[in-house]
């Protein structure tokens, strides 16, 4: 039994898909999340500065006394693993739960991805789902237009500009004919119902969030560190107001975040 709780992290508003997930899985636990709204999107930064930015926002998070740490993040998990690996406090990314789930769809179809531009440019999705299914064919798709989209409230599944971005993006998956698609960016659950509409419902979605947040789960259980009594803070480092709308509306829950610096990149 640990009272403490765990801490979730992403640029924005993605990570909130992981936390609803194991607020779900685990209504108990306590949960920080931190959104480092000032320096959104992640997935248009290079690899240097996401490594500072990974260990940036740990330490934020393991000064809350946190006893683990999910990097709700798939730009930060494929671009910093090291980072995320050897922190003091034990923490998950969301590419390898994600890549495992996948890793599970049957058939011999093609599988996508679908991640920030650092991600695909980093390779580490496409690298370890390879390494689980060799010989299968992988389509992995950068969708730069999808976070900002996300962030100034095009969510809607018949917004018009975002129905554009997801046909326009997602129609090499489309014509691949894959089996599944993996949410290899947290934000990307908030717009599912857009992906789905266009992709059809033939096709599975799996959300990186959510497989992380039941990875976390098993980790908590098998070593008896589970505990806490369901609350939740939420900080960002942006305009904590807009923040909060934008959460409350997402989560379905009157949220209030705190303000927190935003931190420089050096
Ligand atoms: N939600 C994050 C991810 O999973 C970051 C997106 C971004 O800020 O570009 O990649």
């Amino acid at each position: 039994m640990d009272n403490r709780a765990i801490g979730i992290f992403d640029s924005g508003l993605g990570g909130l898909t992981a936390a609803a997930a194991l607020r779900e899985l685990m209504p108990g636990e306590n949960i920080i999340y931190f959104a480092d709204s000032a320096r959104v999107p992640y997935g248009a930064k290079s690899r240097d500065e996401l490594l500072i930015i990974a260990r940036q926002d740990l330490e934020l998070l393991s000064s809350f006394s946190v006893k683990f740490i999910i990097a709700a993040c798939g730009t930060v998990s494929s671009n910093a693993s090291r980072v995320l690996e050897s922190f003091s406090v034990p923490t998950i990314g969301v590419l390898k739960p994600g890549i495992r789930d996948m890793s599970l769809i049957p058939g011999d179809s093609p599988l996508g991805i679908i991640a920030t531009q650092a991600s695909i440019r980093a390779g580490a999705f496409r690298r370890e789902l390879e390494r689980l299914c060799p010989g299968r064919e992988i389509i992995d798709l950068p969708c730069p237009r999808f976070v900002p989209l996300i962030e100034s409230g095009h969510t809607g599944a018949d917004d018009p500009e975002l129905k554009e971005a997801v046909e326009h993006s997602l129609a090499p998956a489309k014509e691949a004919g894959i089996a599944a698609l993996l949410l290899g960016c947290t934000h990307y659950g908030i717009i599912a119902q857009a992906i789905e509409n266009f992709l059809g419902s033939g096709v599975k979605l799996v959300s990186a969030s959510h497989s992380a947040a039941q990875a976390a789960k098993l980790w908590l259980e098998q070593r008896g560190l589970t505990g806490g009594s369901g609350e939740a803070l939420y900080y960002t480092s942006g305009d904590a107001g807009e923040f909060s709308a934008a959460a409350s509306r997402l989560l379905g829950r009157e949220i209030r975040a705190g303000h927190l610096p935003p931190m420089d990149i050096k």
